[in-house]
């Protein structure tokens, strides 16, 4: 008991040497301490899971510009389909991003749940994964039937409206047994997975819903093959599924086996391994359309003696999985990814910032494992330290918070300059809140989406596709390649960014310390 109350005097004391050295040394002073803020970029990305929300919105909706849409989605072909997200500045809910953000938010979580939690966020993680997971339930209406988009790109992108307002056609597709989707069954059905062993702990009877139509949308992924954009044919234009669907039932199998430890899906995943692609392509890019590189981690991270009788495999998983995190070091000797002259990983124009977003988070999780092995990465060009893998990560996401030629976050509503003409209907018109009069189709074009002004709702939380090649940025509404956002670009970050804000916090705390001690 005695000793209890000494270390407790012990700590008080360093606590209160702790807050007057904070208040003596701030924080940007300090070198080698990050100026960014990361826990407000984590809690400004989930809030925009928020501003992507349809249907109808609860009490406690926190973005208050928004309102209910979308209330009679499935109401032509007698399902219900509201809720759910709206991928991003357009009013479709299209189906295989939908999954890819609520798969990507999982493994976050997963992966960074106790930083989430550290940052006062875990509730409103938990809470924008589940807003999709309860709408996957609702578009999966039989064993062999997936619901996979609600409207279309044609008819929405002619109008220029509020999803409060929308008079374009809220025709639903489905995929089925005669009209296959193994990718967007194989995506969805990984969501879920995911999302099970988020809610394993707090709601199993959620999770094992969950986990039921996992197996379910595997299986029929799996049974009726095809690609969902031959059968959802309008699709094409917006979403199309370049890479197959092979990509997605090993990655759906995937999150079974780590949801279930059921052999049965990881079996499949190695005896897949080849035919599939698994272990032949090599990629550069992580994105809603190719999930190899994301599928070759974590196969890469499988505990090594509980699997050794497969070794063979998984070293081939691994070895092409490392070939993607050189790739973005640049330490392959043939393919690297291109960055600006700033540094910022550079993989095409439109939306670019996803792939900087999906290596961000691949290069930490497995910067992260190497840690935690004790190993480092070999690459052709020499091997790399987790530490250097860690530092490469964090350059990028303070590249987009600003650390950047244009000096501008590209994550909407942070810092002081940030872009004001996000392409995205909602956020450029006024708010029904404010203004309830109906804004029809092409009205909405005349009088606002050719407005020079900044948008009236700042869509707080929202990564934009940012900057070109050469680290430039147009903060034009009819320049969607770089001003228009996507759901999967800012949930990608969300355990990135609460894994930094833990780094700073330590940091700065040993750093303090230091100082008094030096002082
Ligand atoms: C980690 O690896 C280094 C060099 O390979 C070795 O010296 C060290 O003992 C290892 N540490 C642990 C904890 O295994
Ligand atoms: C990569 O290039 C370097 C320098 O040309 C060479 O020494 C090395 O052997 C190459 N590595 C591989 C794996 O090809
Ligand atoms: C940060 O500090 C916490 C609490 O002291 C500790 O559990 C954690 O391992 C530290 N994290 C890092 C990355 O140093």
């Amino acid at each position: 008991m005695e000793e209890k109350k000494q270390k407790q005097h012990f700590l008080n004391i360093w606590l209160v040497l702790y807050m007057v050295a904070a208040a003596v040394f701030p924080l940007k002073q300090c070198h080698g301490i990050s100026e960014f803020n990361y826990r407000e970029a984590l809690s400004k990305s989930l809030l925009y899971m928020e501003a992507q929300r349809s249907g109808r919105l609860p009490y406690h909706q926190r973005v208050t510009w928004r309102h209910h849409s979308g209330l009679t989605d499935g109401l032509e072909q007698g399902v219900d389909l509201v809720g759910g997200y709206y991928d991003a500045g357009d009013n479709v809910k299209f189906g295989l991003p939908m999954a890819f953000t609520i798969t990507m938010l999982s493994w976050g979580v997963i992966q960074y749940g106790q930083e989430i939690s550290d940052a006062g966020e875990y509730d409103h993680a938990l809470e924008a994964i589940k807003w999709g997971t309860d709408y996957f339930i609702k578009a999966h209406t039989h064993p062999n039937v997936l619901w996979a988009q609600v409207g279309d790109g044609d008819t929405d992108h002619y109008c220029w409206q509020r999803p409060e307002d929308m008079t374009t056609s809220r025709h639903a597709y489905k995929v089925d047994e005669r009209n296959p989707g193994s990718d967007v069954a194989g995506e969805t059905a990984a969501a879920m997975a995911a999302a099970s062993i988020v809610f394993r702990r707090l709601n199993p009877h959620y999770s094992h819903l969950l986990l039921h139509h996992a197996k379910q949308l595997f299986e029929f992924g799996d049974k009726y093959r095809g690609k969902y954009d031959s059968s959802i044919e309008i699709v094409k234009g917006y979403y199309p599924s370049v890479s197959g669907y092979m990509d997605e039932l090993l990655w759906g199998a995937l999150w079974l086996y780590k949801a279930t430890d059921n052999h049965h899906y990881l079996n499949y995943v190695l005896e897949n391994a080849h035919d599939f692609g698994g272990i032949t392509w090599a990629i550069t890019e992580f994105s809603w359309d190719v999930k190899y590189a994301g599928l070759q981690i974590i196969v890469s991270m499988l505990m090594e003696e509980k699997h050794k009788e497969h070794k063979h495999i998984l070293d081939q998983y691994r070895s092409k999985g490392e070939y993607y995190l050189c790739a973005c070091l640049n330490k392959n000797n043939k393919t690297n990814v291109d960055r600006t002259p700033a540094g910022l990983l550079y993989v095409r124009q439109w939306n670019n910032m996803q792939y900087v977003s999906t290596a961000a988070f691949l290069l930490s999780v497995y910067g992260d494992y190497l840690d935690s092995t004790n190993r480092t990465l070999r690459c052709d060009r020499g091997t790399v330290a987790p530490r250097e893998i860690h530092a490469f990560a964090k350059s990028q996401v303070d590249y987009i918070l600003g650390s950047n030629p244009m000096a501008t976050s590209y994550l909407v509503g942070y810092g002081t300059k940030f872009p004001q003409r996000v392409h995205h209907r909602g956020a450029s018109i006024v708010s029904y809140k404010e203004s309830k009069g109906f804004i029809g189709c092409t009205q909405g074009y005349d009088n606002w989406y050719q407005r020079l002004d900044p948008n009236p709702n700042v869509v707080v939380g929202a990564l934009v596709g940012g900057p070109d090649n050469k680290d430039q940025f147009n903060d034009q509404r009819s320049n969607f390649m770089q001003t228009e956002a996507c759901t999967y670009n800012s949930v990608t970050l969300v355990g990135v960014f609460a894994k930094l804000h833990r780094l700073n916090n330590n940091d700065s705390m040993i750093h303090r310390i230091t100082l008094i001690a030096s002082s």
